[in-house]
């Protein structure tokens, strides 16, 4: 099912099916801060408590990709101190994760515009996606000063650079394999923590046909009955990817 790899708008997942790949804005952590009467910093302290604790979730449930909205390009309109120390933050959990990363087999990328972090924090990123990169049990890919615009048209610009004599057109396959996440399947389940129903700009192009998962806990909450939960959730739905039911009954077309 070649396909299926490239694209999960094409292959049909079974009803029941753990998703393949859960992409997670991870939000809400100011708020658990505040009510707490702590800084907005604390929350984002205890935010990779739960990455820790999902990542392990996921290695335990099959799922084989996970990616986590760490910062979007908008996120620079923060306070600069607030800024500052979620960059140190991401500088100091690359640096104390990689190697347990590494020991369970974990690849781990980042994916995003690297271009406005400081040297060293992308040396890190490096050296720690070189270390991981032939790692199999789960992909883990955060995404770091990431938007889903600027993933199109990065890959828009990177593929025009290819072939600038094409002039028949270009396909969407062309595009998608400049795309961040080309060689990853779309997500099959996207969950949002902290209550918001929006994309904020993540993977728009990828998130076509996910399936959308809100819940109001809060990321520093949201333990393992809460992932359950949106597992759970998952597994009842019925995705058609534009066909009817009946098309889906057992030994029914299953690709295009
Ligand atoms: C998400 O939590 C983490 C990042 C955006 C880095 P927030 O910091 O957005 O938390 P709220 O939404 O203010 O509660
Ligand atoms: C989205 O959260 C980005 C991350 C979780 C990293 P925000 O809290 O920044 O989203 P908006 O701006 O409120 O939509
Ligand atoms: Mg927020």
């Amino acid at each position: 099912m070649l396909s299926r790899l490239i694209s999960s708008t094409r292959g049909i997942p079974e009803r029941g099916d753990v998703p393949e790949h859960i992409a997670i804005v991870m939000d809400g952590n100011g708020r658990w801060a505040r009510k707490r009467l702590l800084p907005r910093v604390a929350g984002h302290k205890r935010g990779l408590e739960t990455v820790r604790k999902v990542v392990a979730r996921c290695m335990e449930q099959g799922v084989r990709h996970l990616t986590l909205f760490a910062f979007s390009s908008e996120n620079w309109r923060r306070p600069a101190d607030e800024v500052s120390f979620l960059m140190q933050l991401f500088m100091q959990a690359l640096r104390e994760e990689v190697k347990k990363l590494h020991k369970n087999n974990i690849r781990l990328r980042v994916i995003g515009d690297m271009s406005r972090f400081d040297a060293e924090l992308v040396e890190t990123i490096r050296e720690a996606e070189a270390l991981t990169a032939g790692n199999d049990a789960l992909c883990l890919s955060i995404a770091a000063n990431y938007g889903g615009r600027w993933d199109i048209v990065n890959a828009v610009n990177v593929m025009l650079r290819s072939q600038p004599d094409k002039r028949d057109g270009f396909t969407e396959d062309d595009l998608s394999r400049h795309l961040c996440l080309a060689d990853v399947p779309e997500p099959d389940l996207y969950i949002r923590t902290g209550g918001e129903q929006r994309v904020s700009n993540f993977l728009l192009w990828q998130l076509a046909y996910t399936e959308f998962y809100f819940t109001d806990c809060l990321w520093p909450d949201f333990d393992e009955e809460a992932f359950a939960k949106a597992i759970e959730s998952y597994r009842k739905r019925e995705r058609r990817f534009g066909r009817t039911s009946e098309q889906l009954a057992p030994g029914s077309i299953k690709q295009d």
